[in-house]
């Protein structure tokens, strides 16, 4: 005489509980993934040509105020690893003082506004010599276009320190 077996309905339940709720995790992970998603703000370029990012920089940079961005790259606190300390050994990370005419040649065929754009949106997608890349990489979402806007032009400005 063998033991009755359970009956097979009961004996699959827990099974259908954990899966329930393996799928309920899996639906939150998708759902948070797709809002992640969302919110960032695109990749950097892979194929570089004169034009490339220029149909985002053009608009960014048409009503953009310098000397409001002189007051945001210290707001954003950029100016605590790009300008020149008294240490003559500070060299956390390239001056802004002489950037817009070192940008002209840092990522040929990108144009020095483009070049800058990426710069502060993709810091990894090139990487200035000498320098350990310490740049933060979200910036994209911290600061609004217009704020992007102003920081460029300030950057591109003679006056850039
Ligand atoms: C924690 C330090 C740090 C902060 C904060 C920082 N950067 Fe940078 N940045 C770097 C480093 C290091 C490099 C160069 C290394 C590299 O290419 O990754 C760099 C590169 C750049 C470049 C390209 C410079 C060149 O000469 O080619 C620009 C433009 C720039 N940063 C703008 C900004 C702006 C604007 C902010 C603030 C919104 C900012 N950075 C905040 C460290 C920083």
């Amino acid at each position: 005489m063998s033991q009755p077996r359970p009956s097979p309905k009961s004996s699959r339940l827990p099974l259908y509980f954990v899966a329930g709720i393996l799928a309920l995790f899996t639906l939150v992970f998708a759902v948070a993934f797709v809002l992640l998603s969302e919110t960032s703000e695109g990749t950097a370029a892979t194929t570089l040509t004169p034009d490339t990012y220029m149909d985002i920089v053009t608009p960014l940079l048409a009503n953009a105020d310098a000397a409001h961005g002189a007051m945001l790259v210290e707001h954003y606190a950029c100016v605590g690893c790009h300008r020149a300390g008294a240490e003559a050994t500070a060299h956390i990370a390239p001056p802004f003082v002489g950037m817009a005419e070192r940008a002209v040649e840092r990522r040929s065929p990108l144009t020095r506004e483009a070049y800058i754009y990426e710069s502060i949106l993709y810091p990894a997608a090139y990487h200035v010599e000498e320098y350990t890349p310490v740049m933060p990489q979200n910036y994209g979402r911290l600061i609004s276009d217009q704020d992007l806007g102003d920081i460029m032009a300030f950057l591109l400005s003679a006056e850039a320190h």
